[in-house]
Order: structure tokens, then sequence, then C-alpha cells
């Protein structure tokens, strides 16, 4: 992997800033941001509507937009829904999958508040939720969750948690899911722009993720699932292209995916995420794993020794992806992100990171998080160690 030639597709980086906060939102590389202009200036149309020369076009690019994320997740195009966002997609299955009173529903406490707002909503309707506590070190407790199982309807886990980037071992968990009856969502916005997904092998029922936390454009996401799941599913929000034909009083849908794309789509923000997900596999993301690691072990060599940090996770790297979450004793986390950026133009995210029912069950305020990708470098890591150290020593 050539950092500095991927360096110069971030024409960002140019301001000088070292960007530590891709778990929040990644940056763009150019090829995705020329894609986006390349509809917008050439055939600025709508998809699967007009038959002119435009709108063929654009209905060919988004077609193969389709295709392409379904080969980067392992799946069939059919089962690809493009949402705004991972946020989106969670809100269409948990109104969509035909809860009733009586269901339950399964997450974990490190859940982003869009995959715990949805459901806690749903406790209103007669749906049970309950929460599998994790470990002293926050990893996945499977004991506590074999016992929770039973009776499930469907578990909705994150795959990697933005709060300190541990991942949950969802093999495991799809399989006793599935050994007991229960359907899986998985929440994989920190997942998918770090880790190779294939959906085929995990046999996950539904998966999330957003296109701007994977080099994509704001504004667009992808929402996977298994087509005999999808074919039952009810749309959630109805209108043009999500029918086949209409009278006053009825609707005849089309079937997955287009039953659940109501409305004129984001087609700029489509292309953009194909075009960031051919990135993404044309760097490769074994490669892009390996490099967040190896700097994730520099940060934690370096900082964890410190009596001043407290880090929020597991010691080891390894378990904890590109992100290294940590407070320094007696500092307000959003006053340390403030001094980095000041001191150092080091944009790093402080808070509760939407995770505040993990930090208000331990009476915390919240940290501050680093979190890495592929265009990050060993010196960058170096001058926020440099940075980290003089604050914890004010
Ligand atoms: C683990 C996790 N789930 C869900 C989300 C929500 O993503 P979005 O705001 O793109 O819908 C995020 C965003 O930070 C996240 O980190």
């Amino acid at each position: 992997m050539n950092i500095e030639t991927i360096r110069n597709d971030f024409p960002v980086l140019k301001k000088d800033v070292i960007y530590l906060d891709s778990s929040c939102v990644s940056l763009k590389p150019k090829q995705v941001v020329e894609a986006m202009n390349k509809y917008y200036y050439e055939f600025p149309a709508c998809a699967g509507r007009s038959i002119h020369g435009f709108g063929s076009k654009v209905s060919g690019e988004i077609t193969a937009a389709r295709k392409n994320l379904a080969n980067f997740f392992s799946t069939k195009p059919n089962e690809i829904i493009f949402t705004r966002n991972a946020t989106e997609g969670i809100n269409l299955v948990a109104n969509s999958l035909g809860l009733k009173s009586g269901d339950k529903v399964l997450t974990s406490d490190k859940e982003h508040n869009s995959n715990l707002l949805p459901w806690q909503n749903l406790t209103k309707e007669g749906i049970l939720h309950q929460v599998v506590l994790s470990n002293q070190d926050n990893t996945f407790n499977l004991a506590e969750f074999e016992k929770q199982i039973e009776g499930t309807r469907l578990v909705s886990i994150v795959h990697t948690s933005n709060l300190d980037g541990v991942s949950f071992p969802v093999e495991k968990i799809i399989k006793i899911a599935h050994r007991n009856g229960a359907l899986v969502l998985l929440d994989c916005a920190q997942s998918a722009p770090h880790k190779e997904l294939n959906m085929r092998k995990l046999d996950a029922d539904f998966m999330v993720c957003s296109g701007h936390k994977m080099l994509g454009p704001s504004g667009i996401g992808a929402l996977y699932g298994k087509a005999k799941l999808l074919d039952q599913l009810q749309p959630f929000l109805l209108g043009g292209s999500t029918v086949r034909d209409a009278t006053y009083t009825s609707a005849e849908f089309e079937g997955a995916p287009a039953k659940f794309e109501a409305g004129l789509q984001n087609y700029a923000g489509i292309i953009g995420f194909s075009e960031a997900v051919t990135y993404l596999r044309n760097i490769g993301m074994k490669k892009i794993q390996h490099h967040e690691q190896e700097l994730n072990k520099q940060l934690t060599d370096e900082l964890l020794n410190l009596e001043a940090i407290s880090l929020i996770g597991p010691a080891g790297p390894s378990q904890r992806a590109g992100i290294f979450s940590f407070n320094i004793k007696d500092k307000d986390p959003h006053e340390v992100a403030l001094m980095l950026d000041q001191s150092a133009k080091i944009m790093v995210r402080s808070g509760a990171h939407c995770v505040h029912s993990w930090f208000n069950a331990r009476n915390l305020k919240g940290s501050v998080r680093a979190s890495l990708y592929l265009y990050n470098t060993e010196e960058e890591c170096t001058t926020f160690i440099d940075a980290v150290k003089a604050i914890a020593t004010l």
C-alpha cells in the first residue's frame, strides 16, 4: 500500500491537517467527487422513469452501481437497497418487519443511538427490547447472549463499535441466533469501511452501512437483505417508483429493491458510493485493515502506559481496529479535542459518539476518539502522540 499515492487522491489533505475522525465521516478521494460531478455535468436526469438519452444513461449507471455494491458485499443486486444512511436502513427494517406485541428484539449495550432508538420506540407497541451486557473489557459476552436468545425474533447488533473499535464475533452470534429461530440485522457502519464483508458466508439476514464512512459521499447508504425476507417486508416509505400500477383506491407494488426506494433517488450519491467501493476494492480491504492496526499499535504502545490515560475497550490494539478512544485524567474530552485541534491541527471526535446509553450507565461524560483510515501515516500518529503527552502533563 503506497500511502503517498493514496494521499495524493485526497486533495483536502493538502490543507496540512491531521484527520483522525474517519469513524465519523471519512475523507473522499477525487475519483469519488469526479464520478459525482460527471453525473451533474453529463447526464443529470432520473433513473427508471424517463426513456430519453440522459434517462437511460443514469438508469444504466444506477444498475451498474447496485451490481458493484452487491459484488463488494458478495451478494446479489436485488438484495441491495439504497438508503440515506445506516440509520435509515435500521428504521426501514424496524418499521417493515411486521414486529408484533410480545416479539423480542435483542441488542448489545454498545449500540449507536441509530440501533437503539428504533427498538426503544417499538416498545410503545409492546415489542420487548432487551440488552446483552458486554464483558468488563467491552468485548461481547457470548454466554450472556446464549442465555437471552430464547424467544428472540430479531438480534440487531453492531459489528464493529464506534465507541472503542471492538468487533463482535458476528459469525458465532448469527449461528446461535439462527439455531434459536431469530433473524439477525448487522450494523456494519463501522466494519464495512475497514473489513471484507461477505454476506453469503456470514449468513446475516440484514446488514446496513453508510457511504460517508467508506470514502463515499454523505446522504447515501445501503441495506442488504436476503431476497426471501425482502419479499415478505412491507415498504416503509410509499410513493413514486415503488409501484407497478395504481388506481385511486389501490396500488400494485414492485418487488425489492424498487418497493423500498420511494421517490427520486440520490443518483450522484449512488454513483459516488459505487466509485468509493471500487477504490476500496482496488487498494484491498486486508491491506487497509493491516495498515490501521499497525498505526493503532503505535498509538497504544506509546500512550497506554501513561498514568493519566484511561483507554476505552481492551488493551490489545488488534482488538480495537482503527480506534483509540480514551480520556485524560481530570480533563474534559471536548477540551482535549479543542487543544489537539488548536495546538497541532489534529481533528478527533469528543463526547458520547452517539452511544450516550453506554456512557450514562457508567456515569462518564464521554471520551476522545482518534479513528484511523488508509490515508493516515506513522508521522501523523507520532505528532498525535506528542500532542496527547503534552496535554496529559499540563
Ligand atoms: C456503529 C454505528 N452505527 C450506526 C451509525 C449511524 O450512521 P449514519 O449516521 O450514517 O446513519 C454510526 C455512525 O456513526 C455508527 O458508528
